[in-house]
């Protein structure tokens, strides 16, 4: 094993279990004003494999380290995706909060070896056959339609009005739904509920019809195929069943909405509040690029996932790692590792971040490319047809979600001269 993952620094403590007492509780408000300061403090106190308590102290290892992080997504002899296989199943009750995350479910995400190879093959050629141009043209014209919608009052609340809505959109447009049909418009509410529900909401209930409108999308598919992911995968020689098609629709439609909306909303804060990019923006340079990637090193929206399972004993960062032990992957943590940014500044000037994890359950490989389409034309249309767009509080105001895995803001209110139509 190399020396980055298999070696005891003698700066980390000794090897042992992560429910020994010097854990840390995964959770708090560090986590989401000041994160990169408070892995840094980790990394300092704990190594790069940290021991950590998840809710209702269950134990489990947070992956800090840029060397250990690739290392972990590359071995999947070591570190498996099946959640079956914790050894904290009988410590977890039913409704553990983090249960939407690790309960296993016969999709694609929790598939290991041929059979992941088989399901994410799938998955890689239905959406290689998206054409990045249309995917763009119809992303402008998502756009364009929701900024029609708030355009004329000269304010707005980013987030719902926007930075949610064309993912969701743009996602079932690739999967074959009508767009702008009452059925459609059904599915991107129920989507919202079931990946983040809000008061009064019942996510239950939002998931079911989900479910069945992606059972529903199959059948018609397969009756009547068309120029989309849905009818591609559908198509394809693996043969998968109508059941396994569903529930993997359904992770890349997840997969895809809630990072997708965090990424844009992370890109147009940056946008607002730093100077650097205010004035190349109205200079007129080229700097939303620059900007989406930068949030990608410094504020991505997956900052730590949950996770691998270790398949049997072994070593990772000086730890001892215990079979069936829980691994974090801490994305953002890596990204910022001062080992490789060892000047601690950290650059965007490439795109060899962990932002999109890395190794064989990677997000697959034309989906990077998808997603930066539908937010780079988010941002792009949003600049253009609102240019004196200023946030509409001070930034010091704006709030981070209550949230570990996901990076996102609260809310991102915004003024702008009303557009007339
Ligand atoms: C078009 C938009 C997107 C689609 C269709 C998509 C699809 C997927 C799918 C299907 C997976 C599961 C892969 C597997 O288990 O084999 C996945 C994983 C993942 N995606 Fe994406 N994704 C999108 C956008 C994003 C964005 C914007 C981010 C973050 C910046 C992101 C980060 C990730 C991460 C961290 C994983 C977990 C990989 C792992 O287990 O190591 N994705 N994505």
């Amino acid at each position: 094993m190399s020396d980055t993952t298999g070696s005891t620094s003698s700066k980390t403590p000794p090897p042992g279990c992560p429910a020994h007492g010097s854990a840390v509780q995964l959770g708090g408000l560090e986590y989401q004003q000041t994160p990169s300061q408070l892995y840094r403090t980790m990394r300092r106190e704990h190594g790069a494999v940290a021991p950590v308590f998840l809710d209702g102290d269950i134990p489990a290892w947070l992956v800090l380290g840029y060397p250990e992080v690739s290392y972990v997504t590359s071995h999947d002899e070591l570190f498996a995706r099946d959640s079956r296989r914790w050894n904290q199943w009988p410590n977890i009750p039913a409704d553990w909060p983090l249960m939407p995350f690790v309960g296993y479910q016969p999709s694609v995400l929790f598939t290991e070896g041929p059979e992941h190879q088989r399901r994410a093959g799938v998955i890689t050629q239905a959406l290689e056959g998206v054409d990045q141009f249309e995917l763009a043209r119809e992303c402008q014209s998502i756009a364009e339609s929701l900024i029609a919608s708030f355009g004329g009052s000269g304010q707005t609340e980013l987030m719902s009005t926007y930075a949610h809505a064309l993912p969701a959109r743009a996602v079932l447009w690739m999967c074959g739904m009508p767009q702008g049909s009452a059925d459609t418009e059904q599915l991107v509410d129920d989507l919202r509920i079931s990946l983040d529900a809000g008061e009064g909401d019942d996510p239950v209930a939002a998931y079911m019809r989900v479910g069945e409108r992606i059972m529903q999308l199959v059948k018609e598919k397969r009756d009547r195929p068309g120029p989309d992911v849905t009818s591609r995968m559908l198509q394809d020689a693996a043969g998968l069943s109508d059941e396994e098609i569903v529930q993997d629709l359904i992770s890349v439609i997840a997969a895809a909405q809630q990072p997708t909306a965090n990424w844009i909303c992370n890109t147009l804060r940056l946008l607002l509040t730093d100077e650097r990019f205010a004035v190349n923006v109205s200079g007129g340079r080229v700097s939303v690029g620059d900007a989406l990637n930068e949030v990608l090193w410094l504020d991505t929206p997956t900052q730590n996932f949950i996770g691998r399972w270790a398949v049997r004993d072994t070593q990772l960062g000086g730890r001892l790692i215990r079979e069936g032990d829980c691994l974090v992957l801490g994305l953002a943590a890596a990204n910022t590792d001062p080992q490789i940014w060892p000047e601690s500044h950290v650059g965007a000037e490439n795109s060899s971040h962990l932002s999109f994890s890395n190794g064989e359950h990677r997000c697959p490989y034309p989906a990077p490319l998808l997603a930066d389409v539908m937010a780079r034309t988010a941002v792009e249309t949003l600049l253009e047809r609102l240019p004196d767009l200023v946030l509409g509080v001070d930034p010091s105001e704006l709030t981070w979600r209550p949230s570990i895995w996901m990076r996102g803001l609260n809310s991102l209110p915004v003024q702008f001269t009303p557009a007339v139509h």
